[in-house]
């Protein structure tokens, strides 16, 4: 739930932050329709897609609209992602005039096409790269910097407390931790000791992230690790109400319909009449994901092409399909 007072619950160098859960950066699925949503609902701040450097200071793969944010979003996050400390520092320049409250550097993406470059997860093979960056960056922002990390590259060279450190002692102002290796990528289980042994070696805030998946957990994962702050990835697709606090099964039909639409309409006008239901479908069968439907059902609603006959499913589906969950 949205804190019903203003009181702040940490801070990201002098940037407050009221609310403890918020919505991870997920390429794909946190831009500003999906994040507006749940930021309504409770989610305590806002974390972009990641952007390429590169594609930053060459203006390509629709960095803008991947950048593009609403005021009420704030704090909006930046997240970036590089190898190169000078290139980051000049994309990260260009992106200030965008006005961010704070810049994020991405040590977690596990894709082969970003690691084999030595970013994402990559970094976390070359510490002294990733000092590197945290020192150039802080040296010439005056916003803060913050890292999300994994635990290391795989069992064998976990490296989270001595990342953690590093980023500490280069003028970071927060770390996230995916309680993960590369190597697993998004399979096994997150290590939630491994986060609370973050949160013991560094004063500055840690954000806690890894098999979240119902409100319950979030307080569990805080429990757990004494973290400042949860991120919810996977579990908020189709479940924007786990920032509410509510469990999915409590949710009421007619909150589904109403927020559905919701969120189709902001996907259309963001990205446009033909794209954006296109793109909503994704999210569409997630949040039909609890009705017991039959395939011909739910195929025909995830391949509607007109908003219209999209509604008119729905409206089928929510009014007869028992929920599974
Ligand atoms: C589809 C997808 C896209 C993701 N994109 C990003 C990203 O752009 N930046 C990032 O830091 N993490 C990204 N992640 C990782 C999530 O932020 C999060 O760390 C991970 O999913 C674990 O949290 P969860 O168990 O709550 O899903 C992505 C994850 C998924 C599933």
């Amino acid at each position: 739930m949205l804190s019903a007072t203003n009181t702040p619950s940490f801070h990201i160098g002098s940037v407050p932050v009221t609310g403890r859960a918020l919505l991870s950066p997920m390429d794909g699925f946190s831009d500003l329709p999906f994040r507006g949503l749940c930021r309504r609902l409770g989610s305590a701040m806002s974390y972009t897609e990641f952007v390429s450097c590169i594609d930053v200071l060459t203006d390509r793969h629709d960095v803008g609209r991947r950048l593009t944010y609403e005021p009420s979003e704030r704090p909006v996050v930046f997240q970036i992602f590089d190898d190169d400390p000078a290139r980051m520092l000049e994309a990260a320049l260009r992106l200030r005039d965008l006005g961010p409250d704070i810049l994020d550097v991405n040590m977690g993406c596990s894709a082969r096409n970003i690691t084999a470059r030595g970013a994402g997860a990559g970094l976390l093979q070359t510490p002294a790269r990733i000092a590197a960056i945290f020192k150039t960056l802080t040296a010439r922002l005056e916003l803060p910097v913050t890292g999300k990390i994994r635990l290391g590259w795989d069992d064998a060279s976990r490296n989270h407390v001595e990342v953690a450190r590093i980023l500490e002692d280069n003028g970071a102002a927060l770390v996230a931790v995916h309680g993960r290796t590369k190597a697993q990528a998004y399979g096994g289980r997150a290590d939630w000791d491994a986060i609370a042994e973050v949160k013991a070696a560094v004063r500055i805030p840690v954000i806690g992230n890894g098999d979240v998946r119902t409100p319950d957990d979030i307080g569990r994962l805080r429990e757990h690790t004494g973290c400042d702050g949860v991120m919810v990835g996977r579990a908020a697709i189709g479940n924007p109400w786990i920032f509410a606090g509510l469990e999915r099964a409590e949710v009421p039909g007619e909150e589904v319909r109403r927020v559905m639409l919701e969120h189709l309409a902001a996907m259309l006008a963001f990205y446009g009449p033909e794209h954006g239901l296109v793109l909503f479908r994704k999210h569409a069968k997630q949040y039909i994901s609890p009705y017991l439907l039959s395939n011909e059902l739910r195929t025909r609603l995830l391949t509607a092409v007109r908003p219209e006959d999209f509604t008119a499913l729905l409206d089928d589906i929510l009014q007869g399909a028992p929920q599974a969950v």
